[in-house]
Parts: structure tokens; sequence; C-alpha cells
């Protein structure tokens, strides 16, 4: 068969294979725009079922755009928690104030794309899905299904562009939406990265590969990898955090730390250099951390002191707060979250 062909013929096989496989899933229940949006940042780098609960409590919290674009940044982040990334919840309050501005969602994958956080990715899920535009939505999960389907070798940005462009023109009338989100739930239950369930495809009888054997694996990418020291300042009730000024996470809520993994009797006599008289120092455990482009090796040492840290300049800019308030308030990133843990 020829590419175009297989193309063309992908349609009917698939849509018929979703309709009786497709996970319930509640994302699903409805195409109003502003659901599968949500639902399409959050699964941009958060596995389905991770995903799931915070949809489902992040809707219950903001059910229609107008309430995300008026919703404090405080409780967006805490309802963001657990989910990582958090420029994709600011951005997506920038482009939900414009979405409120413009008077609602525009409908085209090219103008949904000129919003911020909103990719070429994103826009062609909206507007497939919502819109029931032949916009194609080309994941990981795409490019994996076509790469076998269609026996390409290419690397995967090469190939993703490719199947933008080749996979429009294969969109049935009237099931655009279906079409989308069947190419998406076949790579994730049975065309899977590896032992894919190639005898329960709908496309095997087409299929170019008919194993893992594509798509071409990717390079892993160069991670710099950083030491770091956090202190954990208790007085026992309650804790001291900062909002964290540039780098990675910039303006989240941070532990105080410094730079490099210092043994305990360094990292005592940083905080006496740095004037605090009376602590006791524990060590609290070690964590390694995996950004995209950056870990961090981190080493954490409880300190508690009944000192005023706030009137220190080195610590200046920690604030206190009870637990009980940390808790429910403040949104920690992962990075730190196991932090809490070890007070
Ligand atoms: N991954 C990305 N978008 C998805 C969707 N709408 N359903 C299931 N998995 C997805």
């Amino acid at each position: 068969m020829e590419r175009e062909e297989k193309l063309q013929g992908l349609a009917a096989p698939l849509l018929a294979w979703y309709e009786a496989n497709k996970r319930d899933l509640p994302w699903r229940e409805n195409n109003d725009p502003y659901r599968v949006w949500v639902s399409e940042i959050m699964l941009q780098q958060t596995r389905v079922e991770a995903a799931r609960e915070h949809y489902i409590r992040f809707l219950q919290a903001l059910p229609a755009v107008e309430a995300l674009a008026a919703c404090p940044e405080e409780k967006l982040l805490k309802l963001w928690e657990g989910l990582g990334y958090y420029s994709r919840a600011k951005n997506m309050q920038k482009a939900a104030k414009e979405i409120v501005a413009r008077g609602g969602f525009p409908q085209t994958a090219a103008e949904l794309a000129s919003l911020p956080g909103v990719g070429e990715y994103t826009a062609g899920a909206i507007a497939s899905i919502a819109f029931g535009q032949p916009s194609p939505a080309v994941d990981g999960n795409v490019v994996r299904v076509l790469a076998r389907l269609l026996g390409d070798a290419e690397a995967q940005d090469v190939l993703r562009k490719r199947y933008f462009a080749e996979l429009a023109p294969a969109y049935p009338q009237g099931r655009c939406s279906d079409f989308t989100q069947g190419l998406m739930e076949l790579g994730a239950l049975v065309c899977t990265p590896a032992s894919p369930r190639c005898l329960l495809c709908p496309l095997q009888d087409m299929c170019a590969t008919k194993s893992d054997a594509l798509p071409a694996k990717r390079e892993k990418p160069a991670r710099r990898e950083t030491e770091m020291t956090v202190f954990l300042f208790t007085d026992g009730r309650g804790i001291w955090l900062r909002r964290r000024e540039g780098g990675v996470l910039s303006g989240m809520t941070e532990f105080f730390n410094i730079e490099g993994a210092l043994p305990l009797p360094e990292a005592e006599n940083y905080l006496r250099g740095a004037g605090l008289t009376e602590f006791t120092l524990r060590r609290a455990g070690t964590h390694r951390h995996v950004f995209t482009h950056l870990v961090w090796q981190m080493t954490a040492y409880a300190a508690e002191t009944g000192q005023a840290l706030s009137s220190l300049p080195a610590f200046s800019s920690l604030r206190y707060y009870t637990k009980e308030e940390a808790k429910e308030r403040v949104s920690l990133p992962s990075a730190f979250r196991w932090c809490m843990d070890r007070l």
C-alpha cells in the first residue's frame, strides 16, 4: 500500500476500534473547548492516570474560562500542585484572560496557536476535538503510531512536522474529534512504546513495522548537574520559606538553599557566619531531582532555632508559616515537597 493510501485508509478501522475501546476519561464527557484545553495542557507532561484526579479537582474549582481568568495566582498554583511545570498554569491564565477579553475561544488551529502556552499540538487538539476541524494534533503517541504504520525511521522531530502536513487530508469529515483521540488512544493502549499489542491492533494488516522497532530512539538530553544544600528552618511549630528568584522554578516557593553540597560541620559554619547563634542542626536526607535540562543533587539539614530569622540579612527573604498554613496555602514544587517529611 502506498503511503497516502494508508493514511486515507486509517480512519475507518481506527474509528471503529476507538468506539469500542476508548477509556472513560473525565475530559471526554463533552467537547467544551475549555475542558479540552485544560486536559491537553495537563497531559503534556503528566500521565493520564496521574492527571485524572487533578483534572476533576481543577474543573470543580474553576469550571469555566472566566473562573480561571479571575483566579488568584496563589490558588491557581495550589490547584496545579503535583503537576509540575508551573509555567503551564501561569500561561493558561494569561490565555484565559485573552479569551475572556475577546468574548470566547477562537476556533481555528492557527488562531488558537497565538494564545500563550498553546503550541501547534495543543491548537490542533482543541480545534479537532472541540471544534470538529481537520487539524492534526501530533504528540509523541501519534508519532509512534504513524512511524510504525508507515515504516518511517527519521528522527522524531522531523516526523512530527511531516505528519502535521500529511495527516490533515486523512481526517474524516464529521469525525475529526474521534480521529484525533483515536490516534492518541491507540498509542496509549495498543501501540505502546515497549511491547506493543500488535495482535489487538485495528491497523495490523497495513502496518509496516508490527513491532517496537520504530520510531528511532531519541538521544537523551544532556543534563547539567548541580549540588545544593537546603536548610529546613523550623522552631518546632512552623517553618520558614521564601520565594525563588530567577532560574528554574522562578517565582515558586522554596526552602532556603545555597549552592554546593556542604558536610554537616561546614553547614554549621555557614549558619554561624550568617549570624545565627542558637540552633541545632541535623541531617535530613538527600534527594535527586531531575528537570528536563537540569539535575539537582540536594542535601538537606533540619535547622531548629528560636531566633527571629528574618532580622538577619542573609535570611531576610524568608517568611514564617505554621506547618498547617504551609500545607494548606503554599504550593511547594515537588523538588522541595519531600523536605516537608524531613522536618
Ligand atoms: N494524551 C494527550 N491528550 C489526550 C487525550 N485527549 N486523551 C488521552 N490521552 C491523551
